[in-house]
């Protein structure tokens, strides 16, 4: 199934799954794993909502998910600024009326970890708050069975012990920032599922590591030698093609046999046990709490843990 050049619908085994009448945003669909995972959406009938920065590059996903037959739109916000998350959700609240398949994708390994007006770390911002903030922002308009799928990575396992049981903030590396904020993806997925089963609600949570895929965009900002290194991986037996990256967002957000699971973590479309602290029960609650607390918000789902 996995390493050939087969499509990520195909890998997933999903090709005959029928998403007509179906919305789905994918975010950070504008290259690498979010844009294949958006065209598969895509040939399988569902309508997509195209995420990134990059207009142009948003606008040919567009053209290309319309050439095969299937509604799609573009829509810009930049996941270090909340207003632009807002205006996304606002966006999709307008376009839609239910939304079926969120998949929190966006997200990246960068050089530089500067602080965002927030006063958090770039890569916590982009890779964690931005998805917290937008998925909160949507709960109301996912449909009763929708699925919420986090890109997370198996680099959540190399996570640095944190003191404050929060993923990082400011003053870490490039790769011990990204560690944590994939550590924050995949109790974000858990505590999501934890609170949305509280709350009765059908609305399904997973994360996935999409393997190793130096063919996407991933290191895009980093120094040399490290992007050359990534195409030197890519022809390694041990690298993943975009399709296969895309192949398990794809699955979680298609597959009838994961319709009823919630507070999973895949990887090659099969679940996986996460590293223990991610799924943490108090380090899940804190997180979320803190999320809020960052970003001056109502804590999401709060009623469905108040007591
Ligand atoms: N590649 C791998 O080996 C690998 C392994 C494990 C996990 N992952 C995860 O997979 C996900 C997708 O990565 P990829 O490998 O497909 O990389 P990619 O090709 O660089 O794609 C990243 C996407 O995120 C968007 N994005 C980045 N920063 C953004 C920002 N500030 N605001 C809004 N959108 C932003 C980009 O859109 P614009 O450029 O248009 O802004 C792009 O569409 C990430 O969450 C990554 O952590 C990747």
């Amino acid at each position: 199934m996995f390493g050939t050049e087969r499509p990520p619908e195909a890998k997933a085994g999903v090709e005959d799954v029928d998403l007509s009448g179906r919305t789905a945003l994918v975010s950070g669909s504008t290259s690498g794993l979010g844009r294949a995972a958006a065209l598969s959406l895509g040939r399988l009938g569902a309508e997509v909502i195209v995420h990134g920065r990059d207009e142009a590059a948003g606008e040919a996903v567009v053209d290309e998910i319309e050439a095969g037959g299937s509604e799609a739109r573009f829509v810009a916000a930049d996941f270090e600024r909340p207003v632009a998350v807002s205006a996304l959700a606002d966006a999709v609240r307008e376009s839609v009326d239910e939304l079926d398949v969120l998949c929190n994708n966006a997200g990246g390994l960068f050089d530089d970890n500067s602080e965002t007006d927030l006063g958090v770390g770039r890569t916590f911002h982009v890779n964690h708050l931005s998805p917290y903030q937008l998925t909160a922002e949507l709960l109301p308009t996912l449909a009763p069975d929708a699925r919420v799928v986090t890109t997370a990575s198996v680099a959540h396992r190399f996570a640095t012990p944190e003191l404050d049981g929060l993923a990082a903030l400011t003053g870490l590396s490039s790769w011990a920032a990204y560690c944590r904020s994939k550590l924050a993806n995949v109790r974000f997925a858990t505590e999501l599922a934890r609170r949305l089963e509280t709350a009765d609600r059908e609305v399904t949570s997973n994360s996935l590591h999409p393997g190793i895929v130096p063919g996407s965009e991933f290191s895009r900002t980093l120094p040399a030698p490290v992007p050359q290194l990534g195409e030197l991986v890519g022809e390694l037996p041990v690298a993943d093609s975009v399709a296969d990256g895309a192949a398990t967002v794809v699955y979680l957000a298609a597959a009838d046999e994961v319709a009823d699971v919630t507070g999973g973590y895949f990887s090659r479309c099969r679940r996986r046990t996460p590293d223990p602290d991610a799924t943490d029960a108090e380090a899940c609650q804190r997180l979320w709490e803190r999320s809020a607390e960052l970003l001056d918000v109502e804590e999401p789902l709060a009623a469905a843990v108040a007591d």
